[in-house]
């Protein structure tokens, strides 16, 4: 399926039009599996944990305080959680908590809690399965190996540092969950494409992803990604949200 980044309309006439045979996809939000499942697996007995919370979207977004008896966020870096704190002051929910914390080594005794997520974040699985009481579930999602193709090889370098394709593909993903114990309950895998009607709209989303300046010098290596038919630019998203258990 393939959606507009910044602006559905254009594809949605396409799609009605269907070019040259082509069949566009209306737009998906890549996040419903992932708050379908931080939601759907609440209880009011259950802790949560978001490792890598950044601004704390997805217990925000899902206002997981109140579905959770107590939620924490992680991040590694002081920033984040700061901006959180003051998030968490302003919503007045006493069963929240923020800390400054390495994934790769939680400060958390074993069994601490009954669900743990983490989007687009890295994580020590072997750490998740250690804080998770026996039965909980650990709710992922990564970009695979493919997502972003079109651009990350246009741009090797713009990719190289802040590279969050962790996994070659969902076998691969699922390799790793189940050496560190984990049995492996769900993959939902979104395959679509992005359009991006021109340069300048890639180059600024693509930008502030990568904190790479890479595309300023970007010479005609964008200009040979555009569509023919309408100099659109097409982009390969793969985006996985699984959902490991415990066992
Ligand atoms: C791409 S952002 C995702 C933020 C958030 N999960 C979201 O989807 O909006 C990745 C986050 O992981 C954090 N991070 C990176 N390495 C980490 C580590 N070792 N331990 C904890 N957090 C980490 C970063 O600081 C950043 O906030």
């Amino acid at each position: 399926m393939i959606f507009m980044a910044d602006n559905t309309s254009l594809i949605l006439e396409r799609w009605k039009s269907k070019i040259s045979g082509i069949k566009f996809d209306p737009p998906v939000d890549y996040k419903t599996t992932f708050w379908e499942s931080v939601r759907g697996l609440a209880n009011k007995n259950h802790a949560f944990l978001d490792v890598g919370t950044g601004v704390g979207k997805v217990i925000f977004v899902n206002d997981l305080s109140s579905l959770y008896r107590k939620v924490v966020g992680i991040d590694i870096m002081p920033e984040m959680i700061s901006i959180c704190k003051n998030k968490a002051k302003e919503a007045n929910a006493k069963n929240l908590d923020f800390k400054v914390m390495d994934a790769m080594d939680m400060d958390f005794t074993d069994g601490s809690f009954d669900v743990v997520s983490s989007m687009f974040s890295p994580v020590n699985f072997n750490e998740a399965y250690r804080v998770l009481s026996p039965g909980g579930y650990l709710v992922c999602m990564y970009s695979l190996e493919k997502d972003h193709r079109e651009v990350s090889r246009a741009f090797p370098e713009a990719f190289s540092k802040t590279d969050s394709r962790m996994y070659k593909n969902v076998p691969d993903l699922n390799r790793k969950l189940e050496a560190a114990g984990f049995s492996v309950t769900l993959n939902n895998v979104l395959h679509y494409k992005w359009l991006f009607k021109d340069e300048e709209t890639l180059v600024n989303f693509y930008e502030k992803i990568t904190f790479s300046q890479a595309f300023s010098k970007k010479g005609d290596r964008l200009a040979m990604l555009k569509r023919r038919i309408d100099m659109s630019i097409p982009v390969t998203r793969v985006i996985c949200t699984t959902v490991a258990k415990k066992t």
